[in-house]
């Protein structure tokens, strides 16, 4: 079937090429978008470069620090101007910080709150600008299953989780006349640089497993299937959605 998902061509915007945002951007290119990845990380960037061509696609890349409204907003101006237009938006930048609530320090929280939420609406604001205008858009958000469950010593990363929702189901509900889309991934625990460290110790990776049903954790290519999907002209009819990729964790 040609063009199943209809991506052919349409420009795509992808913040953050750690693991999940990388198996994003190199899928969307493969599947035909002309891919922009930004990210602080050099060497991110180049690395998720290598993977697209080894998919025998190609992405742009923009090193850029998203961490303030203006750097988002320039970002997004750029992609557009770059690629002509901005049909497809993943926001994949985000961090954790583990530990009780009571031993949490002012800086922690308005770190994460600024990464993991304050960057979502700047940039989702800016390139909503930009789709609602054209009558055309596929927003997708990484939210996470602590964005659902109350794990221990995730506050602010669970409190940022839990107002993207509810930011990208405002935003959904505000831009649905207007063609453009907006839903969230939310995945367990998948193996990617914000999660390798705490696997690796004190047997996190066997207890964490062990409260997966499907008994296993997740791919980062599993997180880049949905947004594919999400991202595609096959999703035109869903919006506001958190989907979970997590083997059923949040069943449990
Ligand atoms: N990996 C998981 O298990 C998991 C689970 C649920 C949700 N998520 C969410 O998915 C998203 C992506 O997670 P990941 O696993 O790919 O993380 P990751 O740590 O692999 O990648 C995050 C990327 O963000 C970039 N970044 C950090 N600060 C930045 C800044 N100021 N400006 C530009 N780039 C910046 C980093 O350089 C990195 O490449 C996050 O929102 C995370 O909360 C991940």
């Amino acid at each position: 079937m040609t063009d199943w998902l209809g991506l052919t061509g349409r420009p795509a915007l992808v913040v953050g090429a750690g693991g999940l945002g990388g198996a994003s951007a190199v899928a969307l290119a493969a599947a035909g978008a002309r891919v922009l990845l930004a990210d602080v990380d050099a060497d991110r960037l180049e690395s998720v470069r290598r993977d697209a061509k080894e998919a025998g696609a190609d992405l742009e890349t923009a090193e850029a620090d998203l961490s303030t409204a203006p750097a988002c907003r320039a970002l997004v101006g750029e992609a557009a101007d770059r690629l002509g237009g901005l049909d497809v938006f993943l926001h994949a930048v985000g961090r954790n910080v583990r530990r009780p609530v009571l031993d949490l320090g002012d800086d922690d929280w308005s770190e994460i709150v600024n990464l993991n939420l304050s960057t979502a609406y700047w940039s989702g604001q800016a390139a909503g600008r930009v789709m609602t205008a054209n009558g055309y858009g596929r927003m997708v958000f990484c939210s996470s299953v602590s964005g659902l469950l109350a794990h221990p010593h995730h506050a602010p990363y669970a409190a940022t989780k839990g107002g993207l929702n509810q930011l990208l189901r405002v935003m959904a509900r505000e831009w649905a006349p207007c063609g453009v889309t907006v839903n969230a991934v939310a995945p367990g625990y998948i193996e990617t640089g914000l999660t390798r460290a705490y696997l690796d110790a004190d047997g996190h990776r066997e207890a964490l497993t062990a409260l997966v049903p499907a008994g296993r954790l997740g791919r980062p290519e599993e997180v880049a299937d949905a947004v594919t999907f999400l991202a595609s002209d096959r999703a035109a009819f869903v919006t506001g959605q958190i989907l979970y990729i997590d083997g059923g964790r949040v069943l449990v």
